[in-house]
């Protein structure tokens, strides 16, 4: 079993978690964690925040019992992993802005590190959290604490957008760019269960009839679905 190697509080609530080994995935996709042997049954999706040589990293809020059995772990643990898991952000010749809503930050670093050039814009209700990841990662890192974070994006001279976060900025975002020709990918949250596809519980409509955000997403353009409760699990 994977071993962790650290588990730092970043802010209130918010951890970040490393685990030793040699890990894959690509940029906005995630792997299903399990800290416990016994309740909750079922693993929690956590997007990957980074991965090295050496091991991968997962940024997470406690939001309720699993990842608050999450923030428990220690050095020396041993935790269930598995993944990875969805479809991730597509790769994008071209320069990418990358925005993030609180916790909608997470995948964002390895797409920074991925993409190379891509701009971080960082939207925080209040403590912000891992900037200097963000600044080693990304070209440049544009930081909004209690404001909006879309107000500060121009996408004039972007090829492409990423987002995840509340449900509220994605929208903002997805009117932004309406009429730029400017696409943009949301990575979108349901609850899950099995993560893989099998159980139907992450099922979501899109104009191209039912997906599963497991495994058709999470990642989707932004036209193709509707951005409402449906996506609003908080
Ligand atoms: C693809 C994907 C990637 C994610 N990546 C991250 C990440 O990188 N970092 C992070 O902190 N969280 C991430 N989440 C959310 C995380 O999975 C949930 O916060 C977690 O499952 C809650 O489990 P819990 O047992 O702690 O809380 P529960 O006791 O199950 O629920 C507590 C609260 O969390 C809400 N919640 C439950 N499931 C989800 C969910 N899937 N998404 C959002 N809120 C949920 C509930 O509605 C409730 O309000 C991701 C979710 C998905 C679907
Ligand atoms: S969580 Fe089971 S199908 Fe998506």
């Amino acid at each position: 079993m994977p071993v962790v190697t650290s588990n730092r509080k970043l802010a209130s609530d918010v951890f970040v978690l490393e685990v030793e080994g040699r890990f894959e995935g690509q940029m906005g996709q995630f792997y299903m964690l399990r800290g416990w042997d016994d309740y909750p049954l079922l693993s929690r999706p956590i997007s990957i925040h980074d991965i090295g040589p050496n091991g991968i990293s997962f940024l997470y809020r406690v939001a309720g019992y699993g990842t608050e059995r999450l923030a428990r772990l220690e050095a020396g643990d041993s935790i269930g992993l598995e993944g990875p898991f969805g479809n991730g952000f597509p790769p994008i010749d071209g320069k990418v802005a990358l925005v993030g809503g609180g916790m909608g930050t997470a995948p964002l670093l390895y797409a920074a590190k991925q993409l190379k050039a891509a701009d971080a814009y960082l939207g925080f209700s209040r403590e912000p959290f891992a900037l200097e990841s963000f600044e080693q990662a990304a070209a440049s890192v544009k930081v909004n604490v209690g404001g909006y974070i879309v107000d500060d994006l121009d996408p004039s001279g972007y090829d492409a957008v990423f987002t995840c976060g509340p449900l509220p900025m994605m929208r903002a975002l997805a009117k932004k760019l309406e009429g730029t020709g400017v696409p943009l990918y949301v990575s979108l949250e349901k609850r899950m269960a099995c993560g893989v596809g099998a159980c139907l519980v992450c099922s979501c409509s899109t104009k191209h009839g039912n997906r599963k955000v497991c495994a058709d997403g999470p990642v989707f353009r932004a036209e193709e679905v509707e951005l409402n409760e449906e996506f609003d699990v908080h």
